[in-house]
């Protein structure tokens, strides 16, 4: 459930028309609903509510400082996968024990940064990273937490390009490694081993791939016992679906009664790193037509977003719905909905049934909240578009708009 609603023919965010929003701050921008993030973080936290658990936020699906203050408030922590990640959650008040630390690729600087601020644990990949760690932790002559992300070969059957639980996948320790991975890792003094961790892909619309990489995340956990290692957290990593178009994903309930009737006996805290199920849904992107055309082939919509604001469309072939902000009872007619960048490639939509609609005809891009803002560029020196927040019947903007100014900073001639 959302809280993007047409009243009167009039689409709505919360209790303001997005049309009055789009007069005041231009066009584009990113819409987030502060009560559609809030419900649905609640929703996911109450569904885990029977066990002991964290939920920390994929920052990578939306960092911005107001989203990440607002989660935060409402008791989430941060899946963080950079030194910028890092930054961000600090100074949006996240505290640094709530936060966790993935990816494959973390520099010593990273390290050095994170374990300074004693964050929860760092998700180690590779043997190479857990002794840069090692380094790291002894330098700053403290004990640093560690949990090892495995990689449990299960298949989420997801776009090839969001799935990371696969055996040739770049992520993650094969089960195979792991052990001596842990039993390494025990006998270092400055290394404090906690957790286990997978994350087998996102966008995923069922539980049992979530449910086979629990099982086998529990073997393992066996097995370490044996060997006298015992964890205090088990990190199932994000990936719960959401509805873009005709997907059914599992409710947030279905999901935690899956994992949870998996570990109910066990006493470890449960991570979960929801990101896209968390914001996706709580985002749309506004945009205006420029320009129409009608060809002999086809019709275009030509607005002022584009593959640079939003990439999910150009990079995955994403479908996300595209609604007219003013309701029109036309005859549907298919139409590309493409933006000014100067790429095939550049387009939020293809051949969609879209009513007539005019010259700057208000259009809203949905399920934009998640991987939307944050994988934006400035391709084609296009400034970064703004981001607004909306709580009942007020708005704020929480990230303005780039200027041209903003686009050379940093450059020099010479
Ligand atoms: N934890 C880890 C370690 C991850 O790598 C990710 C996402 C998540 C959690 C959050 O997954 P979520 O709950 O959002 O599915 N840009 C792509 C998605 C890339 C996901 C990368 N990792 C897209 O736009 O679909």
């Amino acid at each position: 459930m959302n809280h993007f609603n047409y009243k009167d023919k009039e689409l709505y965010c919360e209790n303001i028309p997005v049309k009055e929003i789009a007069g005041k701050v231009k066009t584009p921008f990113y819409l987030y609903s502060s009560a559609t993030l809030t419900r649905h973080f609640n929703v996911f936290d109450r569904a885990f509510s029977g066990h002991p658990h964290l939920i920390c936020f994929a920052v990578k699906a939306n960092s911005n400082l107001a989203v990440l203050n607002l989660l935060g408030k409402l008791g989430a922590g941060a899946d963080i996968v950079s030194g910028g990640e890092l930054h961000r959650v600090l100074k949006a008040g996240i505290p640094a024990d709530r936060i966790v630390y993935s990816g494959v690729g973390k520099t010593e600087k990273e390290i050095r940064e994170a374990a300074k601020a004693d964050i929860l644990m760092f998700n180690v990949e590779s043997m190479e990273e857990m002794d840069a760690i090692s380094r790291q932790a002894r330098r700053l002559k403290c004990r640093t937490r560690v949990s090892f992300r495995v990689n449990p070969d299960v298949d989420a059957n997801t776009h090839p390009y969001i799935s990371t639980g696969l055996k040739k996948n770049k992520f993650g320790l094969p089960m195979s490694q792991a052990l001596e991975a842990y039993k390494v890792a025990s006998d270092r003094d400055e290394l404090d081993v906690v957790g286990i961790d997978c994350h087998i892909g996102s966008q995923l619309i069922q539980v049992e791939p979530f449910v086979d990489a629990i099982g086998r995340i529990k073997s393992m956990l066996y097995e370490l016992k044996g060997f006298g290692i015992r964890l205090k957290f088990i990190d199932i990593g994000g990936g719960l679906g959401i509805k873009y178009q005709d997907e059914i994903p599992p409710e947030p309930d279905a999901y935690a009664k899956a994992l949870l009737s998996e570990i109910k006996d066990l006493p470890h805290c449960l991570i979960i790193e929801p990101g896209r199920s968390i914001v996706g849904n709580a985002g749309i992107l506004v945009t205006k037509i420029l320009y129409t055309k009608d060809t002999e082939e086809k019709r275009f919509y030509i607005v002022d977003a584009a593959m640079n604001d939003l990439v999910r469309p150009s990079l995955y072939e994403a479908y996300h719905e595209i609604l007219p902000v003013i309701e029109t009872n036309t005859h549907l007619h298919p139409a590309d909905i493409v933006g000014p960048i100067c790429e095939t490639g550049d387009f939020l939509a293809r051949e969609r049934p879209m009513p007539d609609l005019n010259q700057g005809s208000l259009l809203a891009v949905m399920s934009a909240g998640a991987y939307g803002f944050t994988m934006s560029s400035n391709y084609n020196s296009r400034p970064r578009v703004s981001e607004v927040m909306v709580k009942d019947d007020h708005f704020k903007v929480i990230r303005k708009r780039e200027t041209y100014a903003s686009l050379l900073r940093g450059e020099t001639v010479w």
